[in-house]
């Protein structure tokens, strides 16, 4: 069991890797002769809509979370999520929760272009923050976040929670066993034929990169390393939606993507994304049995089976045993609703969660360039980085 101050030590010793301030939990009691979680982190949730419906029973189960204050602008929203899984408070904006009940760590579910500035609301006023994707709609606004956390002593971390799978970890340390021999390309696809219950998924900034490709792009880049820069096309296929609640609008952001990552050292990769892709499952991932992550390499070939934010499996063949083999079957407990659950456990007990932000930065950076290289019809190089492997 680490203890706070342990924690503090080895976020230290971490350095450059782990360049942000203290943990969580500067301002709880010290509890180093114990084995109890020091304390439950308390949680503002931010956007009581679909995915808080997700969301909010895995928090509410968690041993190292409270969940005291929740928040929606549709005040009707906030007031059935707060009887419905008995959270104290609820409010109406981000400036009276923050305001209101003390917490210690944000969780933003709402619309994708909202993130940002409710991000830094939050770190302004001293919070923490566990980010639906993107953390922010442009890499300088995302790198903004980081830096203003880094100055004030907090962390901020993002959506998706891929990395935190069983059969992340067996992808990562087969490709570092050599299990693959060399790696040299891999390919991910992720769509359905898109959301119909709020507009923001089709405006400027939103769009299937940033809603569905987020995650096969931090799988990818997870297990292969950091992109060094991206070539991609993305269209729109179906320019008018019908929007529950507000009816046919004007499809403003890309829902058919096609991105080419280079990884250096010669391994390339290449992930799809849409919303206008027909899967028998629909949104649900219980029972697809297709890989939709596969790497392949001069001595291997390994494929995800389902999808990676709700993995079944990995499948394996080497030169060594060159029929295909089922691994990594047990899921282990994770589910891709985890991802604030899990940082509460880690800021109560001091682990170091495998999410960082300058993973998620990245792919806000991979995701701006796929925009401009459809703009420019160019190749575009990036700043970024993240520590790696993960796992
Ligand atoms: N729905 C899913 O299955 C799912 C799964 C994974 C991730 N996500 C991500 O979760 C986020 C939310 O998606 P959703 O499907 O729940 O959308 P949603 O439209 O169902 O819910 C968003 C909620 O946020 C509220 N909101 C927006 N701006 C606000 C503000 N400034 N202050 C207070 N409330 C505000 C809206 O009123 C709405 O109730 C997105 O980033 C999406 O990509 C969704």
């Amino acid at each position: 069991m680490i203890n706070r101050r342990s924690f503090i030590s080895r976020s230290a010793a971490l350095g450059a890797a782990v360049t942000f301030g203290l943990p969580a939990l500067a301002d709880q009691p010290d509890n180093q002769d114990t084995a109890l979680p020091v304390k439950k982190i308390r949680v503002g949730l931010i956007g009581c809509g679909s995915v808080s419906g997700m969301y909010l029973p895995h928090l509410s189960k968690s041993p190292y979370a409270e969940v005291v204050s929740c928040c929606d602008r549709i005040v009707k929203r906030a007031e059935t999520a707060a009887s419905r899984y008995r959270i104290p408070n609820h409010y109406a904006s981000i400036e009276a929760m923050l305001e209101g009940v003390p917490f210690d760590l944000l969780v933003n579910l709402t619309d994708m272009q909202e993130h940002g500035h409710l991000n830094r609301k939050a770190l302004m006023a001293g919070r923490h923050v566990w980010s639906e994707k993107p953390m922010a709609s442009s890499y300088a606004e995302a790198w903004s976040l980081l830096e203003l956390a880094r100055q004030k002593g907090l962390r901020i971390w993002g959506a998706p929670a891929v990395v935190t799978s069983p059969q992340f970890a067996f992808m990562s340390k087969a490709l570092r066993e050599g299990k693959i021999g060399r790696p040299a390309a891999a390919h991910a696809t992720y769509g359905h034929t898109g959301p119909l219950w709020s507009s923001f998924f089709y405006e400027k900034n939103g769009g299937s990169m940033p809603d569905l490709g987020v995650y096969n792009l931090v799988t990818l880049t997870g297990i292969i390393g950091p992109a060094r820069s991206v070539v991609a096309m993305t269209s729109i296929v179906t320019p008018v939606r019908n929007i529950d609640e507000k009816g046919e609008i004007r499809v403003e952001a890309e829902d058919n993507a096609m991105i080419l990552l280079d990884h250096g050292n010669g391994v390339l990769s290449h992930v799809q994304c849409g919303f206008n892709y027909f899967d028998p499952h629909g949104h649900e991932g219980k029972g697809q049995e297709r890989p939709s992550v596969s790497i392949v390499g001069t001595g291997g070939s390994m494929h995800l089976v389902g999808y990676d934010w709700a993995p079944g499996g990995v499948d394996l063949a080497t030169v060594e045993k060159p029929e295909f083999e089922r691994f990594a079957k047990d899921t282990e407990g994770y589910v891709w609703e985890q991802g604030a659950s899990y940082i509460c456990e880690c800021m109560a007990t001091g682990k170091e969660p495998l999410i960082t932000a300058e993973h998620a930065l990245h792919i806000v950076e991979v995701m701006e360039a796929a925009r401009e290289s459809q703009e420019t019809g160019r190749r575009v190089y990036l700043k970024s980085t993240f520590r790696w492997p993960v796992v």
